[in-house]
């Protein structure tokens, strides 16, 4: 048995101030229902000086491993996940003075940022005994669920919208997952998930419903800050939002590094959703503490198509208190947003990541972001699985 030197301490949930003891399978607060959250011993890692150790380890985000749950190396599941590259987009004529980059998680095992959540939920959730592992997706949260419950040796069911495209059933088949298909989007599959797998023993991975993909999640706020602690961090970090773990994580990610006294400013968070699905923004834009429902939800980006995102409380801090803030783009946008990215940066990006770059001209014009500053775009998956000329014919149907 060897040891990860994880610092885990507990969980503790923000909204109620519950806290619990980590040694134990658990999903969300099990007095008010909202998020759980891992604690560290973070004056530990201080004393520690744990950032020092990461660049002498492999890539992936296990170099982290003091800040994540997993206490044995054996339970660890990993495919390589982590270490994927940020590199400098070509400045474009309408952003003039304008540093951009873009982090390129489709780079990641199963093609998105979703193993990174995945690879550390299902080896903690393995380690604490799960007999068998579910999700809600809209596609990306399955594929990456489905190759690592496989790895793990744990029976996998993902719960898919109807008319997710059929690629996403197929591979989570060969992957050797059984797939449900529910009809409406993932707020539906996740009610028939939840009502089906009552009394079955499997252990529900839903987006924040369970305190461990955020942790797998953070590890792109750590990723971020070891590629550019030495130059300069970014001024803002731009990321599509769906159910939120990813902004919910970084900051997690920002707020660790800063109680270990490494990080002052933390970057603005700007959130991007679709005009047909916004309820972050538009929750944040009227200064309201948590999302409602977004009514009659549509957009051809499938992982931003969450009309009710669970613990919205926990995303809207996040980018108020980054001074951030939130942004919506048309699906027209996408398809040219997807070909700019290949043409003219060599980049290949799923809908929800050109969101990213098809927010640009719009959080320019409105000051947003501006002349002089340094802009990371989280591009969270790849464009593979996407034929963008049918998803021009899609939109402008
Ligand atoms: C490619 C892609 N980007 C972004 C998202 C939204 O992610 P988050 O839950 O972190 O907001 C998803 C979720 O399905 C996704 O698949
Ligand atoms: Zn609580």
């Amino acid at each position: 048995m060897t040891l990860t030197d994880s610092l885990l301490t507990g969980l503790e949930c923000r909204r109620c101030c519950t806290t619990l003891p980590a040694d134990r399978l658990v999903g969300s607060c099990p007095t008010c229902g909202h998020t759980l959250f891992a604690t560290y011993d973070l004056d530990r890692a201080r004393e520690l000086r744990v950032w020092e150790r990461f660049p002498e380890r492999d890539r992936t985000l296990w170099r982290y491993r003091e800040l994540l749950p997993v206490q044995q190396e054996e339970n660890v599941v990993t495919l390589g996940e982590g270490g994927t590259p940020a590199i400098r987009l070509v400045e474009l004529p309408e952003l003039p003075g304008v540093e951009l980059w873009l982090k390129d998680d489709g780079e990641m095992p199963t093609g998105s940022f979703k193993a990174r959540g995945m690879a550390v939920a299902v080896s903690r959730a393995t380690e604490l005994g799960a007999a068998s592992l579910f999700v809600p997706s809209a596609g990306n949260a399955g594929l990456a669920l489905a190759a690592y419950g496989a790895r793990a040796g744990r029976p996998v069911r993902i719960y898919l919208p109807e008319d997710t495209p059929p690629e996403i059933p197929r591979i989570c088949r060969m992957y050797g997952a059984e797939v449900v298909a529910v009809p409406g989007t993932i707020r539906e599959a996740g009610e028939t998930a939840r009502a089906r797998e009552k009394g079955s023993g499997g252990f529900d991975l839903s987006t924040l419903r369970e305190p461990y993909r955020v942790e797998g999640k953070k590890t792109m706020g750590y990723e971020i800050f070891e590629r550019f602690r030495d130059s300069r961090m970014p001024d803002a970090v731009v990321y599509p939002t769906g159910g939120g773990t990813g902004l919910v994580g970084m900051y997690k990610a920002f707020q660790e590094l800063q109680r270990m006294g490494q990080l002052e400013h933390f970057p603005r968070l700007i959130s991007v959703q679709m005009e047909g699905c916004a309820p972050v923004v538009r929750a944040l834009d009227a200064g309201e503490a948590a999302v409602r429902p977004w009514e009659h939800p549509h957009t051809v980006a499938p992982g931003l198509l969450v009309p009710a995102p669970f613990s919205s409380e926990r995303i809207l801090e996040a980018l108020r208190e980054t001074h951030g803030s939130g942004v919506t783009v048309a699906d027209r946008d996408l398809p040219e947003a997807m070909e700019r990215l290949g043409k003219l940066h060599g980049v290949s990006a799923a809908p929800e990541g050109a969101a990213t770059y098809a927010a640009l001209p719009a959080l320019f014009r409105e000051g947003r972001i501006r002349a002089g500053e340094r802009i990371l775009l989280y591009n969270t998956g790849s464009g593979a699985l996407w034929d963008t000329a049918a998803l021009r014919r899609q939109v402008e149907a």
